[in-house]
């Protein structure tokens, strides 16, 4: 499947320098700052709600730590996803998959949507309800590119799916990386940046677009372009420092 091309720099869980991460109000805010692309992170509740959240527990927002997989939408609806960032967010709600969906659309940014799976639910299941929502959506297929950590998430999703566009990722890049993005016609590769060395990227970059995460400082990201990298997810992705570095390679 045709992917439009990601810019240098992606939104890390929209635009969290200015607001509460994998909200409604960093994906607005990423948009008003120009941002075209941005990372995003779902996950499922224990009604198999899909939601907009980094762990599969409330520790983020200062709460009793409940595990999502007891939690249904309800009581997600309940919680203050913007209070724990700053005042101005408060009542910030969290944001539900198809919510963001709809906002994606609306407002065109292009949308990495990282699985994370819940690791008390079932993978295969959380995979499917994903793909049900994408359904609406196949017109923005160029537009949207599908991560995970987990590779059995991955591969059910190519299942499902021939044209959906996947990126692997990967904390330490495995010796058979390639063999795994391969298999899983992937269209990039993400990795955490801090154990990448020059020459691996250089190998992995003459392979397939390389994403790297999470970089927020000019020294870095000037470091890793120099090393074909083609982005990096970045958590000030409006910062003219960053631009000006993006702007020389
Ligand atoms: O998708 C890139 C990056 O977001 C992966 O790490 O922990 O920030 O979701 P994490
Ligand atoms: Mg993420």
């Amino acid at each position: 499947m045709n992917l439009a091309p990601l810019p240098a720099l992606i939104g890390h869980r929209g635009l969290p320098s200015l607001a509460p991460e994998n909200t409604a109000a960093s994906i607005q805010s990423a948009v008003d700052n120009g941002i075209e692309w941005i990372e995003l992170d779902v996950t499922m509740a224990g009604d198999e709600s899909l939601v907009m959240m980094h762990d599969p527990d409330c520790r983020l927002f200062k709460q009793p730590d409940i595990k999502l997989a007891k939690l249904n939408k309800d009581a997600l609806k309940k919680i203050d996803a913007g209070r724990w960032f700053s005042d101005e967010f408060a009542g910030e709600p969290l944001l539900f998959c198809e919510d963001m969906l709809a906002l994606v659309r609306k407002t065109g940014v292009g949308l990495n949507l990282e699985i994370k799976i819940n690791p008390d639910l079932d993978t295969q299941r959380q995979v499917d309800l994903i793909w049900a929502e994408l359904q609406s959506y196949t017109e923005m297929f160029d537009r949207i590119l599908i991560s995970s950590f987990s590779i059995p998430a991955l591969s059910h999703l190519r299942s499902l799916s021939d044209v959906i566009n996947i990126g692997v990722l990967f904390e330490k890049v495995p010796s058979n990386a390639l063999e795994i993005t391969s298999t899983l016609k992937a269209a990039s590769l993400h990795c955490d940046q801090s154990h990448l060395s020059q020459e691996l990227a250089l190998t992995l970059s003459e392979a397939m677009p390389l994403y790297c995460y999470t970089v927020n400082d000019t020294v870095t990201l000037h470091k890793l372009l120099s090393w074909g990298v083609s982005g990096v997810f970045c958590d000030r992705a409006n910062a003219d420092d960053l631009k000006a570095i993006v702007k020389e390679h």
